[in-house]
């Protein structure tokens, strides 16, 4: 994504801000249309992680292309850091991971890396060290010589994401960046959305992984069918504030009739006991450890 260091136009303007976004596709010979996207209204303040959530086909890839000016709305309209979205320059400060990436595949990782650096108005040795420095974070550097068209799922998404971020954008996009990646890589982009967040950054994200999304995100809106059905805070989220896990060794039957009956007098409600999940996941990662791609 072309893109220089431009600092936002206007320190009040909102992140990102949709207005009555709209957006019909023509689906039949008969003039049948589809609305992706409807009467779509939504603020996203600079620095913050959003999620946009909703099942398939409700409209989150659409409202991307709409608000990076892809796609021409039908309706409405978006706008980034208060520059209208068909603006090229409103593209300045944006990195953008989309849904299926096409890359040139006779290019290595690191020339892939650096050609998009060009682009975004890098040049001479911050050109490299950029492109290295992108690649180091997404742990990609062990692959980084090797030819994009050999790489694997996953690894087209590390090199994405090294793409998405080469020039240090002010908005970064991210379609589904962890579809096909791994546990350890899963982890690795969350880790890199929370440090570019503490840097100022804003981050867009969409997933179908709600758990993570729930730990990473500052706030969420849910499509479905292209239409705004919840839009929150994280931290308001029901039962969030008010309420603790814990996790005990296991207690029989009878102790665990006299916590609840000791927490009952001091008017404090046990609401479950459950076995841990998760633990799958930890058994991975520390079997699997953190891996370099190569
Ligand atoms: N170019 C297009 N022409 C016709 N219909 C389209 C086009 N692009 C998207 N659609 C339709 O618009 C709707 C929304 O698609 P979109 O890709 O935005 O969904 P999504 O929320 O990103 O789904 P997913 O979770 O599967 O990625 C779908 O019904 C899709 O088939
Ligand atoms: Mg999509």
């Amino acid at each position: 994504m072309p893109a220089s260091p431009v600092a936002p136009q206007s320190v009040s303007a909102a992140a990102i801000e949709l207005q009555g976004l709209v957006k019909d596709f023509a689906i039949g010979l008969r003039g049948v249309k589809l609305r992706a996207v409807d009467h779509l209204t939504l603020r996203i303040e600079p620095g913050q992680v959003f999620g946009l959530l909703g099942p398939n086909g409700s409209g989150k890839s659409t409202t991307i292309k709409l608000l990076l000016g892809l796609l021409a709305p039908t309706a409405g309209r978006g706008t980034i850091f208060g520059v209208p979205s068909e603006r090229a320059d409103a593209r300045r400060t944006v990195g953008y991971l989309p849904e299926a990436p096409y890359f040139y595949g006779h290019l290595t990782g690191f020339e892939l890396v650096r050609f998009y650096a060009r682009l975004s108005g890098l040049g001479g040795r911050a050109l490299d060290e950029g492109a290295r420095a992108a690649i180091d974070r997404v742990e990609m550097t062990g692959a980084a010589d090797r030819l994009v068209r050999n790489y694997s799922k996953g690894m087209l998404q590390r090199i994405g994401l090294a793409q998405a971020i080469v020039h240090q954008p002010q908005l970064l996009i991210l379609d589904e960046p962890t579809a096909g990646v791994d546990p350890a890589g899963a982890a690795m982009i969350a880790r890199l959305v929370l440090e570019l967040k503490a840097e100022g950054k804003t981050v867009l994200i969409t997933s179908h992984l709600l758990a993570q999304m729930e730990e990473v995100c500052d706030g969420v809106a849910i499509l479905d069918r292209g239409r705004l059905i919840y839009q929150g805070r994280m931290a308001d989220l029901p039962g969030r504030g008010n309420r603790q896990a814990m996790v005990l060794d296991a207690l029989p039957p009878g102790e665990l009739e006299e916590l609840r009956a000791w927490l009952a007098a001091r008017g404090r409600a046990l609401h479950s006991v459950e076995t841990p999940r998760a633990q799958l996941e930890r058994v991975y990662l520390e079997r699997v450890g953190k891996q370099e791609q190569s």
